[in-house]
């Protein structure tokens, strides 16, 4: 299944160098609906991008040399130049939030001392599947947020403009990563060794872990004791529309032998979005609003779940 599946898309993956020009005028000290649980929350992930992202492009960039197929080389690329933009704007979304207080370069700094220890001591290959399940994370967070616009529906509108773009993003290039690391290191036993141990630990140890530097901003923020924010965060996460809940449904697939991230194939969604983007010549605000009309058109369409059911 995973070599019929794994060139879904590749056409779709280009370049947009779009600028959005974070401030602090567009992102709130509780950006995410003005609610600081949530908000924390999703800075305790955000925090990390910028570097995050560069370790991923790094890391496929490096097994470029390996790769046998040129489709999957030039899809390779495509999601690097798309990356390194990711990281661009999101380390001015990140500059916004540390000048209202908030020490997301703190956690930043922490992460890319780990990241260069990581990438000091282990191989390659190992590098390239722990970028295929960092990649499948983001690609199912993007996944449930494109679902549900309405989850942002009291944040500022550029803001969710950009953040719908990098959701766009993530998911036209859901697969690159992992049909890189498969190219490069084969279909054999080691390969899928290496891919559900590096998830194994993402699941394991690196969710967990973002528990710090949640709790860390929570209580800088001097929000730990708001009940009612919490409470708000929690059904946000598990109940409606749920996010770590459907992630935990999406996690187990990934140690399927067969598995490919295409086997959830969404495209119609960020189709909804690209054909607005396209018909405006890149007004990324008018995608995000034409994507929340065609999904109050086509509720079918709500596609995270899918590798549970299939
Ligand atoms: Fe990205
Ligand atoms: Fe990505």
């Amino acid at each position: 299944m995973a070599l019929v599946n794994r060139k879904i898309g590749y056409d779709e993956v280009e370049t947009r160098d779009l600028k959005f020009y974070m401030d602090t005028t567009k992102v709130s000290r509780h950006w995410f609906n003005e609610d600081p649980w949530m908000t924390h929350f999703m800075n305790s992930i955000l925090s990390v991008v910028p570097d995050g992202e560069r370790w991923v492009m790094q890391s496929v960039r490096k097994q470029l040399d390996k790769l046998t197929d040129p489709a999957v080389r030039k899809a390779g690329i495509e999601f690097i130049h798309q990356e390194r933009i990711h990281a661009r704007e999101h380390d001015l979304m990140n500059k916004a939030g540390v000048e209202h207080g908030v020490p997301l370069d703190k956690i930043e700094n922490v992460f890319t001392v780990g990241r260069k220890f990581l990438q000091k001591h282990m191989s390659v290959s190992m590098q390239g599947a722990f970028a295929a399940a960092g990649e499948h994370f983001t690609a199912t967070l993007s996944s449930v947020m494109l679902e549900h616009p309405e989850t942002f529906d009291e944040t500022n509108h550029e803001l969710k403009s950009m953040l719908f773009w990098h959701f766009v993003e993530e998911t036209e290039h859901k697969s690159v990563s992992y049909d890189v690391f498969t190219d490069a290191a084969g279909n054999g036993k080691a390969a899928y060794f290496k891919r559900v141990l590096a998830m194994s630990y993402m699941g394991t140890l690196g969710l967990p872990m973002m528990a710090v530097p949640f709790f860390y901003l929570l209580w800088k923020d001097k929000e730990l004791t708001n009940i009612s924010s919490a409470k708000r965060m929690v059904k946000t996460l598990f109940v409606d529309p749920g996010v770590m809940s459907k992630f935990g449904r999406m996690f187990l697939p990934y140690f399927h032998p067969d598995f490919h991230p295409w086997d959830d194939d969404n495209r119609a969604v960020i189709h909804a979005w690209k054909r607005e983007f396209d018909r405006t010549g890149g007004d990324t605000a008018k995608a995000f609003d034409a994507l929340v009309a065609w999904l109050e058109e086509n509720p079918e369409a709500i596609t995270a779940n899918a590798y549970a059911v299939a």
